[in-house]
C-alpha cells in the first residue's frame, strides 16, 4: 500500500516527509517545490489532470493536507483560494476514489461557526454546521461533497500547536528581538499538538474497519486561549514580554473567538488521551524542543 501526501511544504505534511523520507512506500507532491528528489511529484490542486493517477491501486492512501489555510488569505484571494480549496479538492477526491483509494481530508473545527447558545457549547461530529468566513465555508463545501464517500475520512482539525507554526515562531521572533508580542484576546480552541496528528494518522493509515466514523474532530482536551499559551511561552522563557491586544473586528469575522469540540472519536482511534497541551506542564516541552534558547 502506498502513501501520499499532498502539499509537501505544509506544517503537518512537513513533519510527515521527516518521518517518512525513507519509507519507499511514501511519496509527496508539492505545488512550490523544484522536484529535487524523485518521489516529489509536481502537483498544484488547480491543474488536478497533472497528478500520476496511473500509480494509483486499490487501499492507497491520500493524504489530502494541501489548502490555502489563511482565513485572511481565503477572503482577500477567493476566486484562487476556492479553486485550490474546493474545486481542486472535490474532482481529485472523486477520481482518486473512483480508482479505489482512500483520502484523508484536512478540514477543520471553524465549520461549525460560533455557538449558538453560549460560549461553552462543546461541537460534537453531527452537529450542525453554521461556517463562519469564506475558508470556513469552503472546507464546510468540499465535507458536503464528500462525507458520503466510504472511501473518505474527514478529519476537523483544531489549532495545532508545533514549534514551528506560525504563532510560535512569532513568540519565538519576539523573544530573540526582544520586542513585546501582542497576543490576540479572546481566541480559544482545543489545540492539540502536532505529534498526535501524526499518531492518529498512524492509526487511520490501517485498513479501514465499519466502526471508523467519516468525521472526527482532533483537537486536545483542553480548551486554551492564545494568552494561556503565551503564559506558558514565559514559563520557559523568562524574558519574553507580552502584552494582551483586542484584534479588529474583521479579525472575527473569518474566525469564531470560542470554538470547542469533543474528541471523543479521536481518543477512541488513538486509544490514549492527547498529549495535555496545558498551560504549565507540557505545552513548555514543546516550546523548548526545537527551539534553540
Ligand atoms: N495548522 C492548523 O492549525 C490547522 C487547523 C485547522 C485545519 N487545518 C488544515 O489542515 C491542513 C494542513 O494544515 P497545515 O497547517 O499543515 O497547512 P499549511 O502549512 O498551510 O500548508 C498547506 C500546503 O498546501 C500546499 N498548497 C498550497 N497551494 C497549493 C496548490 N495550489 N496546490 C497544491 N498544494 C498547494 C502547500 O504545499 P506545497 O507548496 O508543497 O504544494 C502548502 O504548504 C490544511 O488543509 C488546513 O486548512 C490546519
Amino acid at each position: 500500500m502506498k502513501t501520499f501526501v499532498i502539499g509537501r511544504t505544509g506544517l503537518i505534511s512537513n513533519a510527515l516527509y521527516e518521518e517518512e523520507k525513507d519509507n519507499l512506500d511514501y511519496f509527496f507532491t508539492s505545488s512550490s517545490l523544484i522536484p529535487q528528489k524523485e518521489r516529489i511529484i509536481p502537483f498544484n490542486l488547480q491543474e488536478i489532470d497533472s497528478f500520476p493517477y496511473h500509480l494509483i491501486e486499490k487501499n492507497d492512501l491520500i493524504i489530502l493536507t494541501a489548502a490555502i489555510s489563511s482565513p485572511d488569505e481565503c477572503h482577500q484571494h477567493y476566486a484562487r483560494s476556492l479553486r485550490i480549496n474546493v474545486t481542486g479538492p472535490v474532482s481529485f477526491i472523486e477520481k482518486i476514489t473512483k480508482l479505489g483509494g482512500r483520502v484523508i481530508f484536512f478540514s477543520s473545527d471553524t465549520v461549525y461557526g460560533k455557538a449558538q447558545e453560549d460560549n461553552q457549547r462543546v461541537f460534537h461530529e453531527d452537529d450542525a454546521c453554521v461556517p463562519l468566513g469564506d475558508y470556513a465555508k469552503m472546507k464546510r463545501e468540499v465535507e458536503v461533497a464528500v462525507s458520503q464517500n466510504p472511501l473518505v475520512k474527514i478529519l476537523r482539525l483544531s489549532l495545532v500547536i508545533h514549534h514551528s507554526d506560525k504563532s510560535t515562531r512569532y513568540l519565538e521572533s519576539c523573544l530573540k528581538k526582544n520586542l513585546v508580542a501582542e497576543i490576540f484576546h479572546p481566541y480559544y480552541r482545543n489545540a492539540i499538538i502536532l505529534s498526535d496528528i501524526l499518531s492518529l494518522l498512524k492509526v487511520l493509515s490501517q485498513p479501514w474497519t465499519k466502526s471508523i466514523p467519516s468525521i472526527i474532530n482532533v483537537g486536545g482536551d483542553d480548551l486554551l486561549s492564545r494568552v494561556d499559551l503565551a503564559k506558558s511561552f514565559q514559563k520557559k522563557n523568562s524574558s519574553f514580554r507580552f502584552s494582551i491586544v483586542r484584534p479588529p473586528e474583521s479579525f472575527y469575522f473569518n474566525r469564531p473567538e470560542i470554538i470547542s469540540i469533543s474528541n471523543l472519536r479521536m481518543k477512541k482511534l488513538l486509544q490514549r488521551d492527547p498529549a495535555a497541551v496545558t498551560a504549565n506542564r507540557k505545552i513548555d516541552n514543546i516550546f523548548c524542543e526545537g527551539i534553540n534558547l
